[in-house]
């Protein structure tokens, strides 16, 4: 049994030149070796594979893997988390986390939010637009959230994410636009507090393995959980179990969003109350940061009593059922 690892190294691209922004939802040298040694304790053969590139050129070369660990996030386009899996479905070798149509969905935020509330998930009302004119369809109360409709790890998120009036709108969108150069999504404010829930598993068997309340601290730079907030997290946020009705309704909540998206193996679901405590769906991350110290999900199942090694094999086992030959764990 041997298992392929494709992932975006930070270090590479930045030596090509990419800046920080750019890579900011690549991965460390750190991680691939965290998964690495896990594989290692669960008793599996393991090699690492790479980029899409690295991994075109492998497939093109003959080579072939019982399975692949995917965590790349790709670099171009708007369906750049989906590039690996679908070669990988081209080439009939079986990955994990989730296939080509969920990972290009749900990088939109917009277009996951449409279906979302098709399937009765509460989200907030919201507008994408593709430049400064389509402001003109803005039916929004003040204050909105902005952020760019298709990225992660907070990029393009901190203290100016939010306008109270329609000058201060205008300028987000511009910088936005700008530096992002793709569409915009602006939201209703959730004011309210904000939710982290953890999810594994596939389908009827995905489950919700806990609840992480996210309090960033009075005395941070940003009450946003921004990039800068992530990046700086021990010593600004307090990550806290939630509890009774609050944990199952936010369980309930993200396994429907789950459910109806299709996710697969891993990952989290993002969910802030509005100003009347009423729980929305922010977004959902099925491709989620892994990293065993600073993850938001591997903190989450710590707090649960698991182990790195415990997750690896739940995401394993969980990508094992979609296997011709399956394993034993
Ligand atoms: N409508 C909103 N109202 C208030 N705060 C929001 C809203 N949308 C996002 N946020 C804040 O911004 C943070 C980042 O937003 P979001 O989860 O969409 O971005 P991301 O970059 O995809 O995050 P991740 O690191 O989870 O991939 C949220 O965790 C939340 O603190
Ligand atoms: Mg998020």
């Amino acid at each position: 049994m041997k298992i392929g690892l494709t992932y975006d190294l930070k270090s590479v691209y930045l030596k090509n030149g990419y800046t920080e922004d750019e890579v900011a939802e690549f991965d460390s040298e750190e991680t691939i070796t965290g998964i690495e040694q896990a594989l290692k304790d669960l008793r599996f053969v393991s090699e690492r594979i790479g980029n899409i590139k690295e991994l075109t050129a492998a497939l093109v070369s003959g080579k072939k893997w019982d399975l692949v660990f995917n965590i790349c996030e790709g670099m171009f386009g708007q369906g750049r988390e989906a590039q690996v899996p679908a070669l990988l479905d081209a080439y009939q070798i079986p990955y994990t986390f989730s296939d080509p149509l969920v990972l290009a969905l749900t990088l939109n935020k917009g277009m996951t939010k449409r279906v979302i509330r098709d399937c009765g998930v509460p989200t907030a009302p919201f507008l994408v637009i593709e430049s400064l004119q389509d402001l003109a369809d803005f039916d929004l109360k003040f204050p909105v959230f902005v952020k760019p409709n298709s990225e992660g790890s907070g990029k393009g998120i901190g203290a100016n994410s939010v306008a109270e009036n329609l000058e201060s709108l205008k300028n987000i969108c511009t910088k936005l636009l700008y530096t992002y150069n793709q569409p915009v999504l602006i939201e209703k404010l959730l004011s309210g507090r904000e939710f982290t829930v953890g999810i594994l598993g596939t389908g009827k068997k995905a489950e919700a393995v806990g609840v992480m309340e996210i309090l960033i601290k009075s005395d941070a730079e940003e009450q946003t959980y921004s990039s800068f907030i992530k990046q700086h997290y021990q010593e600004r946020v307090d990550y806290k179990l939630a509890e009774g009705e609050i944990e199952e309704n936010c369980k309930t909540i993200s396994l429907k969003a789950w459910k109806a998206l299709g996710c697969r193996d891993a990952g989290r679901i993002d969910l802030k109350m509005d100003e009347n405590g009423i729980l929305n769906f922010i977004e959902v991350n099925p491709l989620p940061g892994i990293n065993f110290i600073h993850s938001d999900l591997p903190i989450l199942v710590y707090k649960q009593g698991w182990s790195y090694k415990q997750l690896i094999e739940a995401i394993l086992h969980s990508a094992s059922e979609r296997m011709i030959n399956k394993f034993s764990l």
